[in-house]
């Protein structure tokens, strides 16, 4: 893929579920030490179940980011909803397949992500990365997620390795 393929980032809707499920298999199979789903359980539903679970209730959202209109990363958001924690959200399922990293894909559709979620008035944008996860944490790093914490044995592969995970959280209350 040359890099000047044109991007776009924009909000998944029901009509994307197809890709979306083909995307979200993808990064489940490929890196199951990144993600707390596993690739048997997306794989027993079927495009029209996917689409039931696409977000219907703004300002929650899953940000695709297309490369030449086909679909090569996400970023899912949603917000906290119990009064207590509302100033709360949270980032899942970031990924970016592999033929399309390295371009800016991730970081735009983070800054997509965050601004919804400052919009909505998030005072902290939380999420969980794999402490050896050294791409996404630059990442993470580069857009300003603080570390505030590991959680040791995060996630056990059927396999039996063990993965820590580190929590960050992005400060948007300034
Ligand atoms: C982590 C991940 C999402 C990053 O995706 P990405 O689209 O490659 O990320 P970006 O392109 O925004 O940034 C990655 C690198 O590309 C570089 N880059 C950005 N734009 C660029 C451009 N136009 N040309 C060349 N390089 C560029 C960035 O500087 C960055 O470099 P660095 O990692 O050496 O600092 C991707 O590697 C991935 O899906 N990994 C597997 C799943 C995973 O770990 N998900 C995170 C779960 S918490």
């Amino acid at each position: 893929m040359g890099s000047r393929v044109e991007q776009e980032i924009r909000v998944l809707e029901p009509g994307d579920a197809e890709a979306f499920r083909a995307l979200r298999i993808e990064a489940l199979r490929c890196h199951p030490e990144a993600f707390g789903a596993s690739a048997a359980d997306a794989e027993a539903l079927d495009a029209a179940a996917f689409a039931r679970m696409m977000p219907r209730q703004p300002p929650d959202a899953i940000f695709g980011g297309l490369l030449g209109g086909e679909l090569a990363g996400m970023v899912g958001f949603f917000l906290h909803r119990p009064p207590k924690v509302r100033h709360k959200g949270a980032i899942w399922g970031v990924y970016v397949r592999q033929a399309a990293r390295g371009r800016g894909l991730a970081l735009r559709l983070m800054q997509a992500a965050i601004a919804r979620a400052r919009e909505a008035g998030v005072q902290r944008l939380l999420l969980t990365v794999g402490h050896a996860n050294a791409p996404a944490r630059r990442l993470y790093d580069r857009l300003g997620f603080h570390p505030y914490g590991i959680e040791r044995d995060a996630l056990r592969l059927p396999d039996g390795r063990s993965f820590d995970e580190e929590l960050r959280a992005l400060d948007l209350s300034g």
